[in-house]
């Protein structure tokens, strides 16, 4: 059986492109019962930025209570908090010290930050040491991650080949990366790729009117309604398009060709198809982040099943290292 592990950014809410780009995939993945799927919140990364304790809870809960309601089974998929399981961070210094300081300072995540050295903190530049430990921590044998994680990938199959050197044994298990080249591109409002840091998201968990006005926000050109409008240009198309069944894509096509139908016409229907398709999501959504406590309880079912995992890498790396 192939342990597949990720790890989530614990970014808070959760918007269409999260969902149909990574939740979505990574759920039907943990479905194939070929694999054991261990899925984490990498809350202790997340303080390279975030310094504000309640902000960091709420984002964990947000970012639990949405994987969640798109329907992680816990029973299936070994679901926790990174930081419920501090062995990574004790981890961590081992392996800071098997790693050659050129390759973090090739990192694109560190490079990226690298004209203004001030504002970089020393986590920052260990990022990829504390990623590699969150998967080397429990033997995953495949990692699932977009594009923008490839280098970190390659760098934790580094970092642990030069362990398994050093030690002159098999300590650390290397892992595969399963790079999803095609991840869907989601358009944001603007017509960019959806992104919180373009406040151009479609959260499908906002109340329906909050989330009526983020759709009828979406930009759209100033043909008039009663003129022919191009399907293959327009963003609220293109967002229906992902969503809709090929004859609602073929119907809409033909209104934008035919005329007389205005913009906001296709922004109510993505907006209907979007309540529609969400129902149960945003239901059991509304459940989950009124019962604060039911997914912390979650949260610690997890990591009770992922700890002895972790003890024991430790352990077998400890007494390589001479500890
Ligand atoms: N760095 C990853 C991201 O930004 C999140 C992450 C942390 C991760 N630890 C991981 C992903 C381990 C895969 C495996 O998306």
């Amino acid at each position: 059986m192939a342990r597949i592990l990720t790890g989530i950014q614990s970014s808070g809410r959760q918007h269409l492109g999260n969902i149909l780009g990574a939740i979505r995939p990574a759920i039907e993945l943990s479905r194939d019962p070929k694999n054991e799927a261990y899925l984490f919140i990498a809350d202790l990364h997340s303080l390279t930025t975030i310094k504000h304790a309640a902000t960091r809870k709420e984002n964990v809960l947000a970012t639990a209570a949405a994987w969640l309601a798109c329907g992680l089974d816990t029973e299936k998929v070994v679901f926790y908090r990174q930081s419920d399981i501090p062995q990574v961070t004790e981890m961590t210094w081992y392996l800071n010290c098997f790693t050659p300081f050129p390759m973090l300072a090739n990192a694109h995540s560190f490079k990226d930050k690298s004209e203004n050295l001030a504002d970089v903190n020393a986590g920052l530049f260990i990022y990829p040491v504390l990623m590699a430990c969150d998967i080397l921590m429990y033997d995953a044998h495949i990692v699932p991650v977009g594009k923008d994680q490839k280098q970190h990938l390659e760098m934790t199959r580094d970092i642990a080949r030069s362990v398994n050197h050093q030690l002159k044994q098999e300590v650390l298990i290397i892992p595969e990366s399963k790079i999803s080249e095609e991840v869907m591109v989601i358009p944001g409002t603007d017509g960019r790729k959806m992104s919180k840091s373009y406040g151009n998201v479609i959260d499908i968990f906002l109340p329906e009117k909050k989330l009526r006005k983020q759709i009828m926000g979406i930009v759209t050109d100033s043909t008039p309604l009663e003129k022919p409008k191009d399907p293959d240009t327009c963003n609220a198309f293109a967002l229906y398009s992902l969503l809709a069944t090929n004859q609602q894509i073929a119907e809409m096509r033909q209104n934008y060709l035919g005329g007389n139908y205005g913009y906001g016409h296709a922004k109510q229907a993505l907006y209907e198809l979007i309540l529609e398709e969400f129902e149960e999501e945003r239901k059991r959504f509304d459940e989950l982040i009124a019962q604060p406590e039911r997914i912390e309880e979650l949260l610690l079912e997890g990591a009770q099943k992922a700890k002895p995992v972790a003890d024991a890498v430790l352990g077998r790396l400890k007494a390589a290292i001479g500890y």
